[in-house]
């Protein structure tokens, strides 16, 4: 045992390195394209701020996708092709019952895309790419191309779809096969009844802030991750990790940078051992509040990524009246703290998104 755990660190420990360069490129154009669409740049200078005044939505457009012909179109990436860059209104794509076997990207000049399936068990997205696959250039892909479903635009909302990576699980020490299911690296994004299926990083929560409301995530190792400011409300986190697995690894590299990851009301399920949250970034800041642990958490219950840098003193890593038999694990090392109602308090409600602004009443 004590082989393995000393050979996962190191295996994570590299291809997170890895992770991280490949992180920080993708971070800077994410936000570069989320500051171009205008919504939140400030600016003192008022011919620039003219220039960026945000305009939202005006009118609807249904686009139906069917993958037996009935509809528009038969594959969603041709359904999303279709939608003009610099979109102004607000598209609906209804994707009926059915599996779409297809790499998709939403590039960031279509914001206001929702995806709409029948319901997470019966409309799939799904793709097979890992990150040591080659690309059209030649060159291996690494893990944040590796995702299924790409979201590089703002307000994008999904609601009762699922998006799946299908390459097999690694085995312990293999190298390179980290498969995205799905990528979110557009700011105000919504996600209501979704399913995240994939192992070695399932969820790429990259960048911008996110809502997942009622949402099902499964995977084996850091199976959500990124450097996102993001609330996880009523989901279930499902592990299938075979010999150590770990939920969340949060990105935040800088101390007042506002990204995190807050579980609110969630389920912990499936096989274990497995770590709660990992320090990926040297502020890594994850909370976990009124959430159900089953006997699945490993002891210590969190990861501090390398054992050489210290995270363990400038992590942010919090626990708020969670619950179940794998509850007292959570606590298990002592720079995880049992937050009280004011530290807890900022985690707790969708403001952490800023979600009065753009996520409706009804929806959260
Ligand atoms: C405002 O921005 C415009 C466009 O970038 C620039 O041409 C102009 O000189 C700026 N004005 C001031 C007062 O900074
Ligand atoms: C999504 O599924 C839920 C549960 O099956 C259902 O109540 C809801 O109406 C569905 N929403 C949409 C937009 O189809
Ligand atoms: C924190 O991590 C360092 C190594 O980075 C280790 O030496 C130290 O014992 C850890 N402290 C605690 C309280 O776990």
């Amino acid at each position: 045992m004590a082989s393995f755990i000393f050979s996962f660190f190191l295996y994570s420990f590299f291809l997170h390195a890895f992770i991280s360069a490949a992180s920080n490129y993708h971070t800077t154009s994410a936000l570069s394209s989320v500051s171009s669409s205008g919504s939140s740049t400030p600016s003192s200078n008022s011919t620039t701020h003219r220039r960026h005044k945000w305009v939202g939505p005006s009118g609807h457009r249904l686009i139906r996708v069917d993958v037996h012909g009935h509809g528009d179109f038969r594959s969603v990436q041709a359904a999303v092709d279709s939608v003009p860059e610099g979109n102004r209104m607000n598209v609906l794509i209804q994707i009926s019952a059915g599996c779409y076997i297809e790499k998709v990207t939403v590039p960031a000049s279509k914001p206001y895309i929702t995806f709409q399936g029948e319901g997470r068990d019966v409309t799939v997205i799904e793709w097979h790419d890992r990150a040591c696959d080659r690309g059209p250039d030649g060159q291996q892909l690494r893990t944040y191309h590796s995702a299924s479903v790409s979201v590089f635009a703002p307000y994008f909302t999904a609601r009762n779809i699922s998006f799946k990576n299908t390459a097999p699980a690694p085995m312990p020490g293999m190298q390179g096969w980290q498969a995205v299911a799905f990528r979110i690296s557009g700011d105000k994004a919504f996600l209501s009844g979704c399913g995240f299926y994939g192992a070695q990083d399932t969820l790429c929560d990259d960048a911008g802030r996110h809502y997942f409301k009622e949402c099902y995530i499964e995977g084996s190792i850091d199976f959500i991750f990124g450097n996102g400011r993001s609330m996880y409300k009523d989901c279930e986190l499902h592990s299938i990790a075979t010999r150590f697995g770990s939920i969340a690894a949060q990105d935040r590299n800088i101390a007042d940078e506002k990204t995190g990851f807050a579980f609110v009301n969630c389920r912990v399920t499936g096989t274990g051992p497995l770590y709660v949250g990992r320090a990926m970034g040297q502020y890594s800041r994850i909370v976990y509040a009124y959430t159900y642990f089953d006997d699945v958490v490993a002891h210590g219950g969190w990861d501090d990524w390398d054992h050489v840098s210290n995270k363990n003193k400038t992590v942010f890593f919090g626990v708020y009246k969670c619950y179940g038999p794998g509850a007292g694990a959570v606590r298990g090392v002592s720079w995880a703290r049992e937050l009280d109602y004011d530290t807890a308090h900022p985690f707790l409600a969708k403001s952490f998104v800023n979600g009065r602004h753009w996520i409706s009443p009804s929806d959260a």
